[in-house]
């Protein structure tokens, strides 16, 4: 399913200059930015984004460490966008996630793992709304969607 997820690159990706590097990854992969911008975030919004967590022994902490400084947000589409986000973003722990994911190749931190991307469906729609007003998401059509219409991407991601 065609699928719209967001990312955060934290306060330490962009310290350490790796905003290109982890954009490259998403869009060597094949996913789609429709909207990007940079921003300090304040306590309000990630008290929001986070409220999961409030409550959680590390929830002070992660608060204070992602208003510490610029963030990079985008949105990104693509089949099954949410999961193949995921999957490249890696485990939670830098220390324990795979090599050949972000954060594998690049975080040796829990907290400071560099990327913020969607849980599931219902997450990613009530992020995307939190930190991006509707006309910052961007219509257009890639190489793909150029070469392919919508309905043979569909095809080909079903039988692919
Ligand atoms: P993320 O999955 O993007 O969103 C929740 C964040 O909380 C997570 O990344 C980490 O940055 C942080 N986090 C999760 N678990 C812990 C933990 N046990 N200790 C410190 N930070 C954590």
């Amino acid at each position: 399913m065609l699928e719209r997820t967001l990312i955060i690159l934290k306060p330490d990706a962009v310290k350490r200059g790796l905003v290109g590097e982890i954009i490259t990854r998403f869009e060597r992969k094949g996913l789609k930015i429709i909207a990007m911008k940079m921003a300090q975030l304040d306590r309000e919004i990630l008290e929001k984004h986070y409220a999961e967590h409030k409550g959680k022994p590390f929830f002070e902490s992660l608060v204070s460490f992602m208003g510490s400084g610029p963030v990079v947000l985008a949105v990104l589409e693509g089949f099954n966008a949410i999961a193949v986000v995921r999957k490249l973003v890696g485990a939670t722990n830098g220390r324990e996630a795979e090599p050949g994911t972000i954060r594998g190749d690049y975080s040796m931190s829990q907290q400071n793992n560099l990327v913020h991307a969607s849980a599931d469906s219902d997450v990613a729609k009530r992020e995307i709304e939190l930190f991006f007003k509707k006309d910052e998401l961007l219509s257009y059509k890639s190489i793909e969607d150029s070469v392919y219409s919508k309905d043979e991407l569909e095809k080909m991601n079903a039988y692919e």
